[in-house]
């Protein structure tokens, strides 16, 4: 199963990323994971990638889409793709290397949250960085306070997620990143819009009810 899974900076891509690919047996290739990867190990590509992240703007596409279908050639055709493609060169980059593997993707699902609500979501988020679990200090607090559930460690806060980088980042999706849905719709793409201003239960619920559909 091939699936992206669109939705504003703190809609909770993440978060039911983990739980589809469980679910599924699927990767989950998030390019944010993916660049906080290559930033904590110091290569030349988290370099690189490090102000744009820092201050909520998007990385220059044509790191992203090397980096993003690099990772889709390994994952052998069983992807959830969280945070790719973000800008329509990114949406135009993926519909080609697909078409030249004679491949297509099985379902676009798109995470539908106001703004307001995403600034709580996003200045109380806390995330693992072995494991990259995602909690939440009040929604989705860990067993432990500032403690991974799986055992890796102390949980830390992101540096994009405190207030001025949150809006930016959400000016930054308004502007670039909505876009791509209307980019799959104009290519008779058909799109789950998914109601994620609930709990995130009922919200991995909806998402399962759809991928299930999708399978039989
Ligand atoms: P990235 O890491 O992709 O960040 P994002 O898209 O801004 O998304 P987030 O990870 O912040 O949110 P999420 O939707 O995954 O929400 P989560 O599940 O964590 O990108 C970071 C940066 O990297 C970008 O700004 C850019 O610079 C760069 N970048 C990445 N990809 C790029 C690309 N393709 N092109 C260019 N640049 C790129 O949930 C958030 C919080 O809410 C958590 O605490 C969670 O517990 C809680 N929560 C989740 N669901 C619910 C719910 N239903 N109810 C209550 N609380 C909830």
């Amino acid at each position: 199963m091939r699936l992206i899974l669109c939705g504003p900076p703190g809609a909770g891509k993440g978060t039911q990323c983990k739980r589809i690919v469980d679910k599924y047996a699927l990767t989950h290739l998030s390019s944010g994971d993916i660049l906080r990867a290559e930033r904590a190990g110091g290569t030349e590509l988290g370099r690189k990638a490090q102000s744009y992240m820092d201050s909520g703007g998007l990385v220059p596409d044509d790191v992203i889409i090397g980096m993003m279908i690099g990772a889709i050639q390994k994952a052998a055709g069983r992807y959830v793709l969280d945070g790719f493609p973000r800008t329509l060169p990114q949406a135009e980059g993926l519909d080609k290397a697909l078409q030249e593997a004679g491949e297509k993707v099985d379902a676009i699902l798109n995470l539908l949250v106001d703004d307001p609500v995403i600034e709580n979501r996003l200045t109380g988020r806390r995330s693992c960085p072995q494991c990259g679990r995602v909690y939440h200090i009040e929604n989705l607090p860990p067993k432990v306070e500032g403690q991974c559930d799986q055992g890796c460690g102390r949980l830390v806060q992101r540096d994009d997620d405190k207030p001025d980088v949150v809006r930016n980042r959400l000016k930054t999706y308004h502007e670039q990143t909505e876009a791509v849905v209307g980019f799959y719709k104009a290519k008779g793409r058909s799109i789950i819009n998914v109601d994620a201003d609930r709990d995130i239960d009922e919200v991995t619920s909806a998402i399962f009810d759809e991928l299930d559909a999708i399978k039989r």
